[in-house]
């Protein structure tokens, strides 16, 4: 299966989780009047429907669905028909109460919430096979129905489950991974405080420990946890699949989530769709959001995704809920549509009355359609058929950087030299210097072909098998650079550290090894001496040994002091720099330049709070520009800008806080 598949609609998609049992029938059909209005052609229903599609069990009531459907083809709006595998109804617990999940200290959950279904339970496999099999036999030739939606954001609320059917399942995965107890012990290294097994039987899965369980183990575990989640969609996706021809999807959380290798979740299904919600603590939300966005186009191999979800203005589970300002949903889904977003929906069409999600913006906000927020997404749906044509461009970019779960999962455990070094800070503080420089960027993972890229940035790659070393070292002996973050290829797949040392096997790429972490106190900074200048850092500082590198920056004080700290190596046709300390991505801005230098990657001549995406098409390419800052930017460009229809002759004007989708001349280079 491979993720290029796209539904049957014209142009780019617009719409929403459309939720119209919440609401009187009447409503329904002023919801497709506005829907109209607004220029929505898809809605996401069903998805928390399953009490109502199947009041108790084997009786079902489609007659509701079948009207919904109906209302909304005649309208001319296409639906994205959710299976409501996320929240089985009452009765099911109460005749299965097995098939709820036990948490990590031995609680069993209740209903009255969502996603609390055992992944591992026959009862729920059983229930959502089934389910599914209804869904598409009723559905499969409905003409409304243009996709399907598996599920809900696998991997939330819950993902582990420590219940004896989990942990039944996570022996015969073991066994299969295994085969043999030698060679899980080995894997393990289960010689280290005595957990060696001699019986399949005894090997527990890792709950409640007195101290720190096997890290082998907890990441073992988190594979297994992501299989179990991708069996559950394969069951529901082949049982939609024996009566409907439709592509399937499920809705991926990208950068936000931590469950679900999406490398691998990407394989399974026919395109790509991804949540994203902007983090309210976060003053520069946006870049996460980018970042979000690259990641997702990459895991689609670069084909066209859908953005299934994001919110017109607040959500409501965060800790302060921050409305967003006029033009920011806009600047939001410019973003996502600029890094290859050829659907934008949100979490939801209208507002709740009631339930846990009340206060969560929508399409339709408590105050109706006279109100900033519905003119808002008039504008929106007008502009998103203004840019019809960018439907199926794609983005093109010059530099990797390197994502793995594994990678994630195994950094982020307990007991690591510094709580403060930390997977996802990392991504985002390099991700956020080569957004601030206008660099466009896909992710990889470390095993990928990486000979396309001029430059491949690895922020957090603790976990480096041997045989990704060899591909990153490869990558730099055929010509490219490298940048590679201090705490990288540390372990094997096992959670083992290399023999050889720390940094082994990047250690021809890029001529150091480390002897020793020397991290920092908490709250305490230190400074590097690069060229001349003083960046600062915090966090982490290390004794490097050069091993054929030059040492570009040094540590001017703290436990490194006199130590290399920046180094660059020339190995092969290529280079390999690294960075042995944190550098925040103001920090790095004082790195940068040599490196690009030595990739050939240009950075942009434009103002900083100015992004600019560029999707190729067949024809022409098509420049998204969105403005974060206050101020008017400027834009050296010639085209048609679509939104407005300006021609644009030389310079794009764009005041602060605006966007801009202009159709220009290629620039030359492939189709993506
Ligand atoms: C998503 C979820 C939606 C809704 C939304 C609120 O994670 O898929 O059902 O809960 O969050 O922001």
């Amino acid at each position: 299966m491979t993720a290029d598949a796209w539904p049957a609609l014209d142009g780019l998609v617009y719409g929403g989780d459309y939720n119209p049992e919440q609401w009187p029938r009447e409503v329904w059909d002023e919801d497709v009047r506005l829907m109209r209005e607004a220029g929505v052609n898809l809605v996401s229903v069903g998805i928390f429907s399953w009490a109502m599609l199947e009041p108790k069990e084997g009786l079902y009531d489609f007659a509701w669905m079948d009207d919904l459907l109906d209302l909304l083809h005649a309208h001319g709006i296409s639906a994205d028909l959710g299976t409501p595998s996320v929240s089985p109804p009452a009765w099911f617990f109460d005749a299965y109460p097995d098939a709820r999940v036990t948490t990590k200290d031995g609680t069993v959950m209740g209903f009255g919430s969502r996603g609390m279904a055992s992944h591992a339970s026959p009862e729920y496999r059983a229930a959502i096979e089934r389910m599914a099999g209804e869904l598409a036999q009723r559905y499969g030739s409905h003409p409304a129905v243009v996709l399907w939606h598996v599920h809900n954001e696998y991997g939330v609320p819950v993902a582990e489950d420590f219940g004896p059917r989990a942990v039944a399942s996570w022996h015969r995965w073991l066994q299969e991974r295994y085969s043999t107890l030698e060679g899980l012990n080995s894997a393990w290294g289960t010689a280290f405080w005595g957990q060696r097994y001699d019986d399949w039987e005894h090997v527990v899965a890792p709950a409640a420990t007195p101290t720190i369980a096997n890290p082998a183990m907890r990441l073992d575990w988190a594979r297994f946890t992501d299989d179990q989640l991708r069996e559950c969609f394969r069951i529901e996706r082949d049982a939609i699949r024996a009566h409907a021809t439709q592509p399937i999807t499920t809705n991926f959380m990208a950068h936000q989530s931590w469950n679900t290798d999406l490398w691998k979740w990407a394989q399974e299904v026919d395109v790509v769709a991804d949540d994203h919600y902007l983090w309210s603590p976060d003053e520069d939300a946006h870049i996460g959001l980018a970042l979000s966005a690259d990641l997702t186009r990459s895991v689609a191999g670069g084909a066209p995704w859908m953005l299934l979800e994001h919110s017109t203005s607040a959500v409501n589970w965060q800790g302060r809920n921050i409305a967003k300002r006029p033009g920011e949903m806009r600047r939001n889904a410019l973003t996502h549509l600029g890094r290859g977003a050829d659907a934008i929906m949100f979490f939801q069409w209208r507002a709740s009355r009631s339930g846990a999600e009340k206060f969560h913006s929508a399409m339709v906000p408590h105050a109706g359609t006279d109100s900033r927020v519905f003119r808002e997404v008039v504008e929106l749906g007008a502009h998103l058929k203004d840019a019809a044509e960018v439907q199926g461009s794609r983005v093109h970019a010059d530099v990797a950087v390197l994502y793995d779960w594994e990678s994630l999962w195994a950094q982020d455990l307990e007991w690591r030299p510094s709580d403060d070094l930390q997977f996802r800070e990392r991504m985002r503080a390099y991700y956020e210097r080569l957004w601030r420089d206008g660099v466009t960027v896909d992710f990889a993972h470390p095993e990928h072909d990486l000979s396309r890229y001029r430059l491949v940035v690895a922020p957090a790659s603790y976990l480096l098998t041997a045989s990704a070393g060899r591909n990153l070292t490869r990558y730099v002996e055929n010509g490219g650079t490298l940048l590679v973050s201090a705490f990288s290829g540390i372990v094997d797949e096992h959670d083992a550290v290399h023999e050889g040392g720390f940094g082994a096997p990047l250690k021809d790429a890029l001529g150091v090894t480390v002897e020793e972490f020397l991290p920092l106190r908490e709250g305490e900074s230190c400074t590097v001496d690069l060229d001349g200048t003083a960046l600062p850092a915090d966090v982490w500082s290390e004794h490097m040994r050069l091993a054929g590198a030059d040492a570009r920056g040094t540590f001017r004080d703290g436990p490194a002091a006199g130590m290399p700290a920046i180094t660059r190596h020339s190995h092969g046709a290529g280079h390999g720099w690294y960075v042995g300390t944190r550098l925040s991505a103001a920090a790095l801005a004082g790195v940068m330049p040599a490196i690009y230098a030595d990739a050939g990657v240009e950075t942009a001549a434009q103002a900083e709070d100015l992004e600019v995406v560029i999707r190729r098409g067949d024809a022409h390419d098509f420049v998204i520009a969105v403005n974060h800052g206050a101020a008017d930017a400027e834009l050296e460009i010639s085209g048609t800008d679509l939104l407005t229809g300006a021609a644009i002759d030389g310079t794009l004007e764009l005041v602060g806080g605006g966007v801009a989708v202009v159709r220009t001349a290629r620039q030359g280079g492939g189709h993506g």
